[in-house]
C-alpha cells in the first residue's frame, strides 16, 4: 500500500521535509518544482508511514485504498508522473534527509538584538513570512491587517467548497497569538497609518497586501449592469465585508464566464453547486438563499486559446468532471478543439490539458436557444470576448471566433481574467505588471521596505508559492540587517501599538 496527493495539493512543500525515504518529488531543490501543479509520492519506494499525511496542512494525502472515488485517479497520477522520468540525484547521494525544505541560509549572528519587524497583510504571502521570521529569528512582529479578520484569499477568495484548503488558515492562526506577534486589524496602511508611520517604528516592513482590484478587457460594454467581475462574486459568496449582500443578481438562466482559470472553474462550480451541499459549507447565508432562489442553469467559460492551453490546473478540472449532476460539455464549434482532445493532432500532447477533456461530451451548440435542461458547465475554446452587448444591462456577450462573430445570449458575465495589484501609497509601482519593483523582495530605492506574494510577484500562483517567496524575501531582509544596511526607527515598536490602536476601524477591531 502506498499514500497518494490528491487535489487540494498547494505544492507547499511541508511534506517534502517529514517523509523519511525522499519519495515526494519535486521537491523545492529540483527543477520542475514550481513548474508541477501538484507534488507526487512515488509508489515503488513509499514505505506507507503517515508522515507527510500528518504534516499536510490541506489534507491533500491519503493512502490509496482509502481514496474517495472521485480522488481514485490521484493514485495513477502519482504514479505516472515517475513512470517516465529519471529523477535527479539527491544533493548528498544517499542520505534520507538530503532533501529538504527550501535552503535559504539564516544568517542572523547569536547575540544580535531582535529586530522590529511589521508584515502588512495576513494572508499567505504574509502569513509565510512572519512563520519564516518566528521560527528562524527572535524577531517581534506588528501583524497588520486592513479587515476585521485575518486570512485574506485563504478566508476571502478559497472556494466554501474546498474546506480542506481553507483549513490552511488553522495553520497560520497558530502564529497570530505568539507571544512574539502584536496584531491589529482594521487598520490600513496607506489610510489610517502612513507607510512613513510605519517605517519610523520598525527595523523593517514587508507588504504582502496581495492584488486586489481586477485586470480589465477593455471591451465596450464592460461596466453595464450585468457584467461584473470575478472578484466580486466571490468576495459575495464568501461574506467579504465589502460585498453587500444583495449585489448579485441571479435571475439569467445562463451566465457567460470569461477566462479559464481556475477562478472561473470555481465560480461556474458555485453557481451550478447542489445548494444542500453547499449549506454543509461556510458559504455566506445570502449567497446561499441566493443561490437556491436563482435561475442559472448554464455557465460557459470562454477561452480566448485551445484546449491545450486552458489556464485551469488539471487537478480542479478532474474533481469538475465528477461532480454530481453536473454534465460537462465542450462546445465544438472550432475545427482546432477536436484534433486537439483526441489527439489527432500531430502537435497535440498526448498527457496535456486538452487530453484531459477526452471522454467529455461535444456538441454544436445554437446559441439563440434557451439552456438545455439540467445543470451544464459549457467551455468554449478559441472563443474572445469583443463587447459586451446591451442597452441598460448586460443581453449579451459578442465573441469573435475562426468562423467570425457571434453573439451569445445572457444577462450575466462574469470578467474572470485575473486579479490585479493596487498601489501602496509611499511605494513605487510597475502599473504595467501591477506590482511593486523589486530585487529579491526589497523594494527598489526604499531600504528596510520588502515585498512577498501577489504584490511581488503578480497575481498567479496558489497558496503553496507564498512559502518560497516568503523565503525569498526574509533572505534578503536577513542579509541586509547583518550588513547594516536596515535604516534605524526613530521610534519604538510600542508607541506604534498605541497609535494603532487609536486609528483601528471600529472599536471591535481586535489588536492584542
Ligand atoms: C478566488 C480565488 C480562489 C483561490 N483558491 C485557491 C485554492 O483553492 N488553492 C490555492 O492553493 N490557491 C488558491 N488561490 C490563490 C491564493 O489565494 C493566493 O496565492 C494567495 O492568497 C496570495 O497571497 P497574498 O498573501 O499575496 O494575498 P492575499 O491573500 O490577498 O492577502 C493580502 C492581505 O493584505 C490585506 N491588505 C491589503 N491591503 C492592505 C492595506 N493597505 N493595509 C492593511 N492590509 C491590507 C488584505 O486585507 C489581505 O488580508 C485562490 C485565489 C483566488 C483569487
Ligand atoms: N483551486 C485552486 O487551486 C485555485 C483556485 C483559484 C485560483 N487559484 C490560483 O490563483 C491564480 C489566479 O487565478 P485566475 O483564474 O484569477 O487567473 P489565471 O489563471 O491567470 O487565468 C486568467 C484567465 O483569464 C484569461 N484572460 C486574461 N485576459 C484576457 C482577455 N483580455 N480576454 C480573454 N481572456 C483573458 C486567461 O487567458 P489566457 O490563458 O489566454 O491568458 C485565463 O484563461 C492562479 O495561479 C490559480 O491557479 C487556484
Ligand atoms: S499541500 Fe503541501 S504538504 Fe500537502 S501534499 Fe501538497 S506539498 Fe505536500
Ligand atoms: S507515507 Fe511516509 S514514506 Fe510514504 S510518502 Fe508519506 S512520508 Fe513518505
Amino acid at each position: 500500500m502506498t499514500y497518494a496527493i490528491t487535489q487540494t495539493c498547494c505544492s507547499d512543500a511541508t511534506c517534502v521535509a517529514v517523509c523519511p525515504v525522499n519519495c515526494i518529488h519535486p521537491t523545492p531543490q529540483e527543477r520542475a518544482f514550481g513548474s508541477t501543479e501538484m507534488l507526487h509520492i512515488d509508489p515503488a519506494t513509499c514505505i506507507d508511514c503517515g508522515a507527510c499525511a500528518d504534516a499536510c496542512p490541506v489534507d491533500a494525502i491519503f493512502p490509496v485504498d482509502s481514496l474517495p472515488v472521485a480522488q481514485q485517479e490521484y493514485a495513477t497520477i502519482n504514479a505516472a508522473y515517475y513512470a517516465d522520468q529519471t529523477l535527479e540525484p539527491a544533493p548528498d547521494g544517499p542520505n534520507f534527509h538530503a532533501w529538504d525544505e527550501p535552503v535559504f541560509p539564516r544568517v542572523l549572528p547569536s547575540d544580535f538584538a531582535p529586530l522590529k519587524v511589521a508584515v502588512v497583510g495576513t494572508g499567505p504571502a504574509g502569513m509565510y513570512a512572519v512563520q519564516d521570521l518566528l521560527l528562524h529569528t527572535s524577531a517581534e512582529v506588528t501583524l497588520i491587517d486592513r479587515l476585521p479578520v485575518t486570512g485574506g484569499l485563504v478566508r476571502f477568495g478559497v472556494a466554501p467548497d474546498h474546506p480542506a484548503t481553507r483549513k490552511v488558515g488553522d495553520t497560520f492562526a497558530r502564529f497570530h497569538t505568539h507571544p512574539r506577534v502584536r496584531m491589529h486589524l482594521g487598520l490600513d496602511v496607506g489610510a489610517d497609518v502612513t507607510a512613513q508611520e510605519l517605517a519610523a517604528h520598525h527595523d523593517a516592513v514587508i507588504y504582502a497586501v496581495g492584488a486586489s482590484a481586477d485586470r480589465t478587457l477593455a471591451v465596450p460594454g464592460e461596466e453595464l449592469p450585468g457584467s461584473i467581475s470575478a472578484r466580486d462574486f466571490v468576495a459575495w459568496y464568501n461574506g467579504h465585508p465589502d460585498a453587500a449582500p444583495d449585489a448579485i443578481d441571479l435571475s439569467s438562466e445562463r451566465v457567460v464566464v470569461v477566462g479559464n482559470g481556475n477562478v472561473a472553474l470555481d465560480v461556474a462550480r458555485i453557481l451550478l453547486a447542489d445548494p444542500d451541499s453547499l449549506a454543509r459549507t461556510d458559504i455566506a447565508d445570502h449567497a446561499l438563499q441566493a443561490l437556491r432562489a436563482g435561475k442559472v442553469r448554464e455557465v460557459v467559460l470562454l477561452g480566448r486559446r485551445g484546449p491545450e492551453d486552458a489556464a485551469y490546473t488539471k487537478s480542479e478540472l478532474l474533481a469538475l468532471k465528477h461532480v454530481p449532476g453536473l454534465e460537462l460539455v465542450v462546445d465544438d464549434h472550432d475545427p482546432r478543439t477536436a484534433p486537439a482532445i483526441d489527439e489527432t493532432d500531430p502537435k497535440a500532447d498526448p498527457k496535456g490539458r486538452a487530453a484531459l477533456l477526452r471522454g467529455v461530451t461535444r456538441d454544436r451548440i445554437d446559441w439563440a436557444q434557451a439552456p438545455a435542461p439540467g445543470r451544464r458547465i459549457v467551455l468554449r475554446f478559441h472563443s474572445a470576448p469583443v463587447e459586451m452587448v446591451g442597452e441598460e444591462a448586460v443581453q449579451g456577450v459578442r465573441v469573435v471566433e475562426a468562423s467570425g462573430e457571434r453573439t451569445i445570449r445572457t444577462d450575466m458575465v462574469l470578467r474572470a481574467i485575473g486579479y490585479r495589484g493596487v498601489p501602496v501609497a509611499g511605494l513605487p509601482f510597475d502599473e504595467t505588471t501591477g506590482t511593486v519593483p523589486h530585487e529579491g523582495g526589497r523594494v527598489a530605492g526604499r531600504p528596510g521596505t520588502y515585498v512577498v506574494g501577489w504584490i511581488k510577484r503578480g497575481p498567479s500562483g496558489g497558496i503553496g508559492a507564498n512559502r518560497t517567496c516568503a523565503a525569498e524575501t526574509v533572505t534578503t531582509l536577513l542579509a541586509d540587517a547583518v550588513a547594516g544596511a536596515l535604516p534605524a526607527p526613530g521610534r519604538a515598536q510600542k508607541a506604534f501599538h498605541r497609535l494603532a490602536r487609536r486609528r483601528a476601524r471600529g472599536s471591535s477591531a481586535p489588536s492584542r
